[in-house]
């Protein structure tokens, strides 16, 4: 692991740690980003040297290419149904484990991913942490059909909410707007600061053309925040808990060689 920056090593040891909770026979919703392609690629040297039967749901068609290529086998949520666990990154995770997630453009399915399953892990790093939600730009779906309206709608809602920041933009992929796995647009919401998450979701939801936004309010469970020397801490709401773990010994992750160049 040698080889690795030091915010690699941490989302690196965040992803090994919450693979661990995989048992055999699960169905895992896999998420989307640069840490959870650690977590795939763990998953994937347990499926090979271990032969850990899993059935795995993508968020992406990203993250399903990725899995399929580590030997996982990837089906549609609806031949699943329902998910033991999903594990996923984050732009942001609070004290509450409130999240903002859609940084990579997958909200929505990693949105359904996640609220179909018992439980959903976030794998992150001490960055991700903050006191208040917001300084990441909050990413809201959109359909292409009247956006600009859509946009002009959600402007006029921010006025009367407890946000520090107004400014919004459609997200653009060089000079074409980005498009997601589902063919809509991106708009990110420049809050800096969000009063009450809860709400802005809510109400998010009921513009006209918003499909879905980025803020995840009571949908993850515990946080592993990986460290740069490759401990782990990990966080679980629903009991409180908190326990470290430390940096594997030389040599024990030596299965993930070459884990950087993905
Ligand atoms: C993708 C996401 C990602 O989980 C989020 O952007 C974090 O990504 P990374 O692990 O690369 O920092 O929400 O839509």
């Amino acid at each position: 692991m040698s080889d690795l920056s030091p915010t690699d090593a941490a989302k690196h040891a965040a992803a090994r740690k919450a693979v661990s909770y995989i048992e055999d026979g699960m169905k895992v919703g896999l998420g989307t980003g640069s840490t959870a392609a650690f977590m795939v690629k763990c998953l994937g040297e347990r499926v090979r040297n271990e032969g850990l039967k899993i059935t795995g749901v993508a968020t992406s068609t990203r993250t399903a290419d990725l899995a399929a290529s580590e030997g996982i086998n990837v089906v549609t949520l609806d031949d699943a149904k329902w998910l033991n666990l999903t594990i996923d990154g984050a732009d942001e995770y609070d004290g509450n484990l409130n999240l903002i997630k859609g940084g990579g453009g997958a909200l929505l399915m990693e949105k359904i991913v996640a609220t179909a399953s018992d439980r959903m892990i976030v794998i992150a790093d001490l960055s991700k942490q903050v006191e208040t939600l917001g300084a990441f730009p909050l990413p809201v779906e959109v359909i292409p059909f009247g956006w600009q309206t859509t946009k002009a709608l959600i402007e006029e809602t921010l006025i009367n909410l407890d946000v520090m920041g107004r400014e919004t933009s459609r997200r653009m992929n060089n000079d074409e707007p980005f498009l997601t796995d589902q063919g809509n647009y991106i708009l990110d919401l420049n809050l800096k600061r969000i009063g009450n998450a809860r709400r802005l979701s809510l109400v998010l939801n009921q513009v006209p053309g918003v499909v879905e936004n980025g803020l995840f309010i009571d949908i993850a469970d515990v946080v592993i925040i990986g460290m740069g020397d490759g401990s782990v801490e990990t966080r679980d709401i629903t009991d409180g808990s908190v326990t470290h773990d430390d940096a594997p010994e030389p040599g024990d992750d030596n299965v993930f060689a070459g884990i950087a160049d993905s």
